[in-house]
């Protein structure tokens, strides 16, 4: 019998990290950021110096490279998880419970934590994601860990395409103006970009529906609200209500 997985998709600066990774701690589940590894191999892209137009070079570091989440940094406890290897080069990776620590994600040893949070990783990752041999790549290593269940996968297209029968499906969004503007907070917040301009609300705004649409308008499974979905709107929601209320959608359907 697979446990339970819960899928979480919805456009950027929703909130659905921060949502996706406090259901999975209060149902003792693993949380799986699937955008965190389209992000990972974009970094990945730009570091080797390949063209966002040299399809074969992109594939090519793409079939090859190893995506690890680990939260055990920073002594806090964590459980590992086998989770065996796309592409059966025997290698191994672990999905790890995110308990205290936010978990670090790794590409090919190095740690990317931070980095894929830059504003040049954030204005490709959208044209790395739409090549097919990279979805076909990811989502592959995405349903290797779900496998088992037990999961809130959370990104654009978990409840149309990665897990299509996923016990319960939310679709989480909210304005452009309220996401453009939870967006410049964690800017702000994150010291790492300290040194950098700082977009205004103008230009995340911007960036966000340049962003959504790409991911709405691309070829192979665009962002798009699974029927069976249910949708919240998290404007005028705080972080605590949206988690109760698909903690308790989980608890009245799974
Ligand atoms: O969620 P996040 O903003 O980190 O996602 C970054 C990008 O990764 C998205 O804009 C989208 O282009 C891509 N993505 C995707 N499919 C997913 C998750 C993310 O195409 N399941």
């Amino acid at each position: 019998d697979r446990r339970p997985i819960i899928a979480i998709d919805g456009p950027a600066g929703a909130g659905k990290s921060t949502i996706a990774r406090q259901v999975a701690q209060n149902l003792g589940l693993l949380y799986l950021d699937t955008g965190a590894m389209y992000r990972a191999v974009t970094w990945l892209v730009q570091q080797a110096g390949i063209a966002l137009t040299d399809e074969p070079a992109i594939l090519e570091l793409v079939s090859d490279c190893e995506i690890r989440f680990d939260s055990s940094l920073g002594g806090s406890p964590s459980e590992k998880v086998y989770s065996g290897s796309a592409g059966g080069s025997g290698r191994v990776t672990y999905l790890e419970k995110g308990i205290g620590n936010p978990s670090q994600i790794f590409i090919n040893n190095q740690n990317v934590t931070e980095a894929i949070r830059s504003l040049e990783v954030t204005s490709q990752v959208s044209a790395i994601a739409s090549l097919g041999a990279v979805r076909q790549k990811l989502v592959e290593q995405q349903r290797l860990w779900g496998k088992q269940g037990g999961l809130v996968a959370e990104g654009r297209d978990i409840g149309t395409h990665v897990f299509p029968d996923a016990d319960l499906k939310i679709f989480l969004t909210a304005s452009v103006e309220e996401r453009a503007k939870r967006r410049q907070r964690d800017y702000f917040a994150q010291s790492s970009h300290a040194s950098q301009t700082l977009p205004s609300t103008e230009q995340l705004e911007q960036a966000i529906r340049q962003r959504d649409y790409t991911d709405s308008n691309r070829e192979i499974a665009p962002l798009q609200k699974s029927p069976e979905a249910i949708e919240i709107i998290t404007d005028n929601l705080s972080i605590k209500e949206v988690t109760h209320k698909i903690i308790a959608l989980y608890e009245s359907t799974v």
